[in-house]
């Protein structure tokens, strides 16, 4: 028995030793900085890839080909959580201002850009709240989700997590949240996952792609430590072809490729900064993997870099505009 075992036991052994040592590269793009980078989105049309400088109010369009970075800041704003472009107009892109989800006009050089209208605006009487990470699902309809942003959205809960489509009204998903952050789904699986971020994991649902509806939700990674200080503090999330979520993590300097069947790590991303906010697929053949990054409480350079991950052997999906 032991001996028949034995080449078995050794092609396993071998298989789980190539993974960890993977040969990917991280590199930076140019003029990427951000103070707090989130909400990375590639855009097919444009080769670009789109993210916010949060705290700062501004966008950032990467040009692929140009390998050139263009920020501008939106007029009047101080926040922008997260930007989406609308369907069917070049120049026009859903942000999250504060507690509003605006319209916002930019042709992806000036240096500033403005507001059109407001798209809606949720929590009006919570002043302590800003939407945070937003992402479109593949039919293209918004999810965003709120966060208390003065320090205590540890021991608050008052975030909530929207959906809002085409003609429709917003929709309650989850309310008890504490930090929305976190988005992806899934159409082969029929899931949907999420991270609020002072839970220390990830839950999938159950998606409906014609209603929208999450339902049945369930922890498939836990990013608990045995002394609470040592938590990970999952961020942003993405998925590729095959079904594998990446977390980013805030205090982690890792992104954690995950299997979310079985909730194994397949893979540690290593960056060189520790605040890794977000992650999204993208490039001509959607296998760069794009990372966005904080500069938050005095961390050193290189912290708030934009980077690029390359030589992962996945792919992606590109990011879904929005249908309004
Ligand atoms: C992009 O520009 C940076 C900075 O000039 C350079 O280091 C890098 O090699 C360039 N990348 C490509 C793909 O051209
Ligand atoms: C959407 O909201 C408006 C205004 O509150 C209301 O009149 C309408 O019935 C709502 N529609 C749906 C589908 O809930």
């Amino acid at each position: 028995m032991q001996s028949k075992l034995t080449p078995l036991v050794t092609f396993t052994f071998l298989v789980t030793l190539c993974i960890p040592t993977m040969s990917y590269k991280v590199e930076p793009l140019p003029d990427s900085y951000a103070g707090l980078g989130e909400g990375p989105h590639w855009d097919v049309a444009r080769q670009s890839l789109y993210y916010v400088d949060l705290e700062a109010g501004s966008l950032l369009r990467y040009d692929y080909k140009q390998n050139k970075t263009y920020r501008t800041q939106i007029e009047g704003e101080t926040l922008a959580g997260f930007v989406l472009p609308v369907e069917g107009n070049a120049q026009e892109f859903a942000v999250g201002c504060g507690r509003r989800v605006v319209i916002v006009n930019w042709d992806g050089i000036s240096p500033v850009a403005k507001v059109v209208r407001t798209l809606f605006e949720v929590q009006p009487d919570f002043e302590a709240n800003r939407l945070n990470d937003a992402k479109t699902d593949p039919r293209g309809r918004l999810f965003a989700g709120t966060m208390r942003y003065i320090g205590d959205e540890f021991t608050h809960r008052h975030g909530e997590l929207y959906r809002w489509e085409a003609g429709g009204n917003v929709t309650l998903v989850k309310s008890d949240v504490g930090i929305s952050n976190g988005l992806a789904w899934d159409e082969k699986a029929k899931k949907f996952y999420y991270i609020d971020t002072t839970d220390y994991e990830v839950k999938s649902y159950d998606y409906n792609f014609d209603t929208g509806v999450a339902s049945n939700p369930k922890v498939i990674y836990n990013l608990r430590k045995t002394s609470p200080k040592d938590h990970l503090l999952p961020d942003g999330m993405t998925i590729d072809t095959e079904g594998n979520i990446y977390v980013a993590t805030f205090n982690g300097a890792t992104i954690y490729k995950v299997n979310p069947s079985t909730g194994k790590v397949l893979l540690e991303i290593n960056l060189p900064t520790k605040q890794i906010t977000s992650v999204a697929f993208g490039g001509p053949n959607l296998d760069i993997l794009y990372v966005t990054t904080a500069a938050k409480f005095d961390q050193p350079t290189p912290a708030g870099t934009t980077y690029k991950v390359t030589g992962l052997n996945a792919k992606g999906y590109p990011g879904v505009s929005l249908k309004i």
